[in-house]
């Protein structure tokens, strides 16, 4: 497909503003800037505009490395908000797949395609999410057995999932956990007796942080991984 067709199809910018912008030098496919409207795009090649990479896919699917004092809400009057940080085209039509506390770090999928936020964030999907948990006392000789057997949350009929820990050190441990009910983690251990001080997510079912990206920063999942949640 042409580049000019393939960026006002992606887009809601019209074609011939489409054209001035690639004649301007603001287009690129393969991180190469091209003034060529016309010149084709293949299958697999990356296509950006003024540093945006423009998905023909019907869908988008992003990973940011959310910072504390970020909300994961698409509006907020006093604080930034996690959707604010992706600069994309029609940002508007982005929702957040699984939130995350104000306070907590570290793996936020964004996506426009509600299909696959449902099987992201639906406890019967069993896509895991994985923590990384800093607690105020000591980790607990039975939180283990404990997380295992299904914690009983304040203000719950029904017990927990089975969730999988790892301890780290002294106050430290990784938490797998299979749903995401408000507040999940800090209410689990504060169910054992204890307070979480740190919480970073770091793995959704196989999507893995990604290690070069610095706090604040997003970047598209790549088919590999959007394909994973099933
Ligand atoms: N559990 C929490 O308590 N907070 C989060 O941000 C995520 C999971």
């Amino acid at each position: 497909m042409r580049l000019d067709k393939y960026i006002s199809n992606a887009t809601d910018i019209s074609r011939a503003e489409v054209k001035r912008m690639i004649k301007n030098g603001i287009a690129a496919i393969d991180d190469e800037v091209t003034t060529n409207p016309a010149i084709k795009v293949s299958p697999g090649q990356k296509v950006s505009l003024d540093g945006s990479i423009i998905s023909a896919s019907k869908h988008r699917y992003f990973m940011l490395n959310k910072p504390a004092g970020v909300v994961s809400v698409t509006k907020d009057n006093n604080h930034p908000t996690a959707i604010s940080l992706i600069y994309e085209h029609r940002s508007e039509e982005l929702q957040i797949a699984g939130r995350l506390d104000i306070d907590t770090t570290g793996l936020l999928l964004v996506t426009d395609d509600g299909k696959w936020n449902h099987r992201v964030t639906s406890p019967r999907s069993k896509c895991s999410k994985l923590y990384a948990v800093t607690l105020a006392e000591p980790v607990g000789a039975d939180y283990a057995e404990q997380l295992a057997n299904g914690v009983l949350l304040d203000g719950e009929k029904h017990r927990c999932m089975p969730a999988i820990m790892e301890q780290l050190d002294s106050h430290s441990l990784t938490l797998a956990i299979g749903e995401g009910k408000y507040h999940q983690v800090k209410r689990m251990f504060a169910a054992l007796g204890n307070h979480v001080v740190k919480l970073h997510r770091f793995q959704v079912g196989d999507i893995i942080l990604d290690d070069d990206l610095a706090e604040g920063d997003y970047r598209a999942l790549s088919d590999t991984e959007v394909a994973c949640i099933l």
